[in-house]
């Protein structure tokens, strides 16, 4: 009672506000911090274009490898050895936490669920830039029992009373804290902000080896399909729907994306394409049937299966994602789409450059040449259409350019630069992805 009560009270305090509780659907929206905006906690400062080509690259490597090195059937995560976070997103968001509000950067992860930042009173906090969160100090703040099935292993245990997590990532990155409840308040179209109370997150306490020291970074929001996430959290609320639409380009790459949630997630049009989500019980990815590759008009033929998921070893399959810039093409398959990369720049006489670490395909520039190849991602039902315009990296001072295509042993991965100016539409309930072209330049809070 003496809750219920307490939360009436503050949605009388917050009268202006939607007054929100987890049964009704609800609308809202974070902003997608690129790396390259000043805005970013992770700002590496005003790059050049061939600077920030290289930085893309290297953020897809790290992703790749982070996304890679967990397999999708081992839940302990004892066994899961990750590379440092902060090479391998390449988005954060900013939302506000507790009662009063504390504004918190977040990195965004597809990959991980659970949605921590840093809590006083510490044990082990790297330096960040904005307040610490104060639990003590937040009205709405509570403890997970040890007795609430949410606190589950392998990820929690019960240690004096409280549900202890232990998240580990790459590179020996741990956080371990307290598995905790509080409001989250979001960015809403209609009525400015929306609070989201009884969040489970990670008051994290203890905080070791993480490289983002020192920035605005406090934490991780996950938003893989694990319980904990963000999206498993608000399935009901958000009637299991989310979408993003990148905005286009080098310089354009500071501009905001929006990542929305619910009802404002956009309508479905007619010209969408559909296709499954694959393998949900048994990884929290967001995993497409791709069936074949076209490069320009010509069909690679890839035999049925080439890109299905072994899930004994976890090798194969294509995931979606946003962490990665550029796209990997697992490493048989991605010879033979090169192959034919490279069969239509030589015929036109373009000259092949050795020059970029990690893109393997790059051609010196002839300013009068003009057909440059679109790609197609053949998924089960829908056809990905890559145009020319986020098919390659384009060093213009340098006079070159590259197709924006990477090796990787044993996996697929649909990168963010080659989902720029697609809406994509994740339906967790109809377990599909829906995409549309759109000028995401015209996407806006
Ligand atoms: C970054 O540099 C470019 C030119 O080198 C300039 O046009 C732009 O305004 C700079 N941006 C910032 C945020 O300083
Ligand atoms: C957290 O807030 C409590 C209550 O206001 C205060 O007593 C405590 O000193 C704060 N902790 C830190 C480390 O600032």
């Amino acid at each position: 009672m003496a809750k219920f009560q307490s939360s009436l009270f503050l949605c009388l305090m917050a009268v202006s506000l939607a007054c929100f509780t987890p049964s009704e659907s609800a609308a809202f929206s974070l902003k997608l911090i690129p790396r390259f905006s000043p805005e970013s906690p992770l700002y590496p400062g005003n790059l050049s274009q061939s600077e920030r080509i290289q930085k893309m690259v290297e953020i897809s490597h790290a992703r790749a490898n982070y996304l890679v090195s967990r397999n999708p059937t081992t839940v302990d995560p004892e066994n899961i050895h990750l590379p440092v976070h902060e090479a391998s997103a390449f988005y954060s968001a900013e939302l506000s936490v507790g009662t009063p509000q504390i504004s918190q950067y977040l990195l965004i992860d597809g990959g991980s669920g659970l949605i921590w930042t840093q809590c006083l009173p510490c044990i082990n906090c790297f330096n960040q830039i904005l307040p610490l969160y104060n639990s003590t100090d937040s009205a709405t703040y509570q403890k997970i029992p040890c007795t609430d099935p949410r606190c589950r292993k392998p990820l929690c245990k019960c240690v004096d009373g409280n549900c202890v997590y232990r998240q580990l990532y790459g590179g020996g990155a741990v956080t371990k804290g307290i598995l905790s409840t509080e409001t989250f308040t979001f960015a809403n179209n209609k009525d400015g902000v929306l609070p989201v109370p009884n969040m489970m997150f990670g008051c994290s306490n203890d905080n070791l080896d993480f490289t983002f020291r020192g920035r605005k970074i406090s934490g991780i929001l996950g938003l893989n399909t694990a319980p904990e996430s963000l999206i498993t959290q608000l399935k009901s609320t958000i009637q299991g729907r989310f979408s993003y639409c990148l905005v286009y380009g080098y310089r354009e790459m500071e501009a905001t994306s929006i990542l929305r949630f619910g009802e404002d997630t956009v309508s479905i049009r007619n010209d969408y394409k559909t296709t499954p989500l694959m393998y949900r019980d048994l990884t929290t990815y967001y995993y497409l049937n791709l069936l074949d590759i076209s490069v320009g008009d010509r069909r690679i033929g890839f035999p049925a299966g080439t890109f299905d998921l072994k899930p004994s070893t976890g090798d194969g399959g294509c995931v979606i994602d946003t962490g990665a810039m550029a796209t990997f093409i697992d490493r048989g398959p991605y010879e033979k789409v090169m192959g034919a990369f490279d069969e239509h720049f030589t015929s036109f006489g373009l000259e092949r450059v050795h020059k970029e670490v990690g893109l393997e395909y790059c051609y010196k520039n002839n300013p009068k040449f003009r057909p440059y190849l679109a790609m197609t991602f053949h998924f089960e039902g829908a056809d990905f259409k890559v145009e020319p315009t986020y098919m390659y990296f384009h060093y213009e001072a340098k006079g070159y350019f590259c197709v924006a295509l990477m090796p990787y042993a044993g996996k697929t991965l649909l990168g963010a630069w080659q989902q720029q100016d697609m809406r994509v539409v994740y339906d967790l309930n109809l377990g599909v992805v829906r995409f549309a072209p759109e000028n995401c330049a015209n996407d806006k809070f």
